[in-house]
């Protein structure tokens, strides 16, 4: 079975996005490639979603995802890469994210392994009782 291909998929999205913009939708979120999301390597990892769709959204406001932290997300908004950056991760691992991106404390990295979802070698879904709530804050790290 064939994945999309870089071409297909401007062709696809270039088409999503100028029909939502007819429909003056509030927004619009691009998420960026991500290794660890594509264990089975099926991505487009080399088509910059920012740089081409970015500047076919005119009325909508855009938001963007995907491996940004405080620096990065203040560096896309100030260079109008995104209206506003939203993050996923970094909430798991940090549950005082807003504090430390804030004070430009080091952000935590979360554990692929400890993801809901995430099954066991042997297909079980493992028990979460040490992903979502063992990581601590700042001030107790
Ligand atoms: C555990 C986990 C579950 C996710 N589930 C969904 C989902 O159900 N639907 C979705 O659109 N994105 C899902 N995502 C992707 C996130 O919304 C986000 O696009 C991605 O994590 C990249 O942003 P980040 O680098 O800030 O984490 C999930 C991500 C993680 C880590």
């Amino acid at each position: 079975m064939g994945e999309p291909t870089v071409a297909e998929t401007k062709a696809l999205y270039g088409h999503l996005i100028s029909e939502c913009e007819k429909l003056n939708i509030g927004y619009i979120q691009l998420m960026r490639y991500i290794a660890v999301l594509d264990p089975e390597g099926r991505g487009l990892k080399d088509l910059d979603v920012v740089a081409e769709f970015r500047p076919m959204i005119k009325n909508a406001a855009v938001l963007v995802n995907g491996d940004y932290d405080g620096a990065k997300a203040e560096a896309a908004v100030t260079a109008k890469q995104a209206d506003a950056i939203a993050f996923g991760r970094p909430f798991i691992a940090n549950p005082d994210f807003p504090d430390r991106v804030k004070n430009k404390v080091p952000l935590a990295a979360d554990e692929f392994s400890k993801w809901y979802g995430v099954h066991a070698a042997d297909g079980s879904i493992k028990d979460r009782v040490d992903g979502y709530t063992s990581y601590l804050p700042a001030t107790v790290a």
